[in-house]
């Protein structure tokens, strides 16, 4: 696998392969990588000539600075990770790298669902999710990128972002991969406890029994059970029922609903989601 740390080593290498006419695909990570990145790497693999992971830990969607600091970060791990998978190229960047000017972020109108559950709970984090995901794609320039759907709403911003600046880019959602026991896989479990790892387990067991007995009629009634169920094991932020597209109320029954959560287990903040209808 090659290794860049600098935009003009990773555009020397690109240029080649654009001038070969290879299609390239593009996974944005933020490193300490586990089978849900993996997944898209290997996805990404199947669809492209060459594929590249960036691993870059982000300091402008981070609205705390005990989160940026307690961010995991496993680099050697992330490295034999990401070579076993066959990835390509890995593009690993220092923060001047990114930033040469500091931290700044452009204001951009991303709409409405910037602002909603993951919007209000951590101001400005989608300001900077924007800001790193438009300077990598600009400096990638990917036919194709990768993002998981266990970042339900990220998904929706990039949307958003790539049609508001005009980005010549496929972008590809992917599903959420869980551990055996249902637990969606994210960087931010390997900080639960004992625990809160067995507390955690009752979020997908609560996301999968709103998908069976989901009914747009006794929407209210199963978001209180489960509200208060969840209540009961963690910290509950939000669960609510959105359409599937545009985050905002469901205002009829053939809306596609997503629930969405968010809570902490001990220190961790969680996120999950479950789609409640085809
Ligand atoms: O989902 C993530 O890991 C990050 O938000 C992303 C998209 C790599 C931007 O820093």
């Amino acid at each position: 696998m090659h290794l860049s740390k600098t935009i003009s080593g990773l555009q020397q290498h690109l240029l080649k392969a654009a001038q070969k006419g290879l299609e390239i695909g593009f996974v944005p990570t933020m490193g300490a990588l586990h089978n849900g990145h993996i997944s898209l790497i290997k996805k990404a693999l199947s669809e492209n000539d060459l594929v590249v992971c960036s691993i870059f830990v982000n300091p402008t969607q981070f609205n705390q600075a005990a989160d940026l600091e307690t961010y995991p970060r496993t680099p050697a791990e992330d490295i034999a990770l990401l070579t076993l998978a066959g990835n390509h190229i890995l593009f690993h960047p220092e923060v001047n790298e990114m930033y040469p000017s500091g931290m700044q972020v452009k204001s951009r109108d991303l709409g409405p669902v910037s602002s909603i559950f993951e919007g209000a709970s951590r101001p400005g984090h989608f300001d900077g999710v924007a800001e790193v995901v438009s300077r990598l794609l600009n400096v990638v320039k990917p036919m194709r990128a990768y993002f998981g759907l266990k970042d339900y709403q990220q998904c929706m911003i990039i949307k958003s972002l790539v049609e508001l600046e005009h980005i010549p880019v496929s972008l590809v959602f992917c599903p959420t991969q869980r551990e055996p026991d249902g637990l969606a896989m994210s960087s931010r479990n390997r900080r639960l406890s004992p625990e809160n790892r067995e507390q955690a387990i009752v979020i997908s067991r609560t996301l999968f029994e709103m998908k069976d007995n989901y009914r747009f009629e006794q929407k209210q009634e199963l978001l209180e059970s489960c509200r208060a169920r969840l209540s009961k094991s963690l910290q509950m932020e939000y669960l609510d029922i959105v359409n599937a597209r545009t985050l905002m109320p469901l205002q009829s029954a053939a809306e596609s609903a997503v629930a969405l959560f968010a809570g902490r287990c001990g220190e961790v903040r969680l996120i999950d989601n479950m789609l409640l209808t085809e």
